[in-house]
């Protein structure tokens, strides 16, 4: 995976951003888990497309936002670290398990893709709640 991050973009600039993706993705994922309870193939085809954008948005988290957390604020960093190795289970969802989702039933596919929905959405408040608040004070620092 080669994705180029942006290190002149300032952290609150940066947060805001990824707030509004956060906001962007829950509303397209809502969407991929409607659809899959009746059209599998299209929802497995949107979730491809999602996917390269939330890959590319967790990498700019861990090269950004994590390491101003490491550099400055290392000792409050133990929860921050616990929500970013979610990004372990995001990426092995969208490395392997969408291209297995095919070779499943419509109702076993939709079940995978509504957990992966909720577990990422639950993700998204984590990092609001624990990551976004701890990066904001570590690059005030
Ligand atoms: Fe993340
Ligand atoms: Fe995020």
């Amino acid at each position: 995976m080669h994705y180029k991050v942006d290190f002149s973009e300032p952290i609150p600039k940066m947060i805001e951003r990824l707030k509004h993706e956060h906001r962007d993705f829950e509303s397209r994922l809502l969407q991929i888990e409607e659809s899959s309870r009746t059209n599998s193939k299209q929802a497995i085809g949107m979730l491809k497309d999602l996917g390269k954008s939330i890959l590319r948005h967790a990498i700019e988290e861990e090269a950004r936002i994590m390491r101003v957390i490491m550099q400055k604020a290392k000792d409050h960093s133990e929860q921050s670290i616990k929500v970013m190795q979610e990004h372990k289970q995001i990426i092995e969802f969208l490395d392997k398990t969408i291209s297995q989702l095919k070779t499943f039933s419509q109702e076993e596919s939709a079940k995978k893709i509504k957990k992966f929905v909720e577990d990422s959405i639950k993700h998204f408040s984590e990092e609001e709640q624990i990551v976004f608040p701890l990066a904001l004070k570590a690059d005030s620092m």
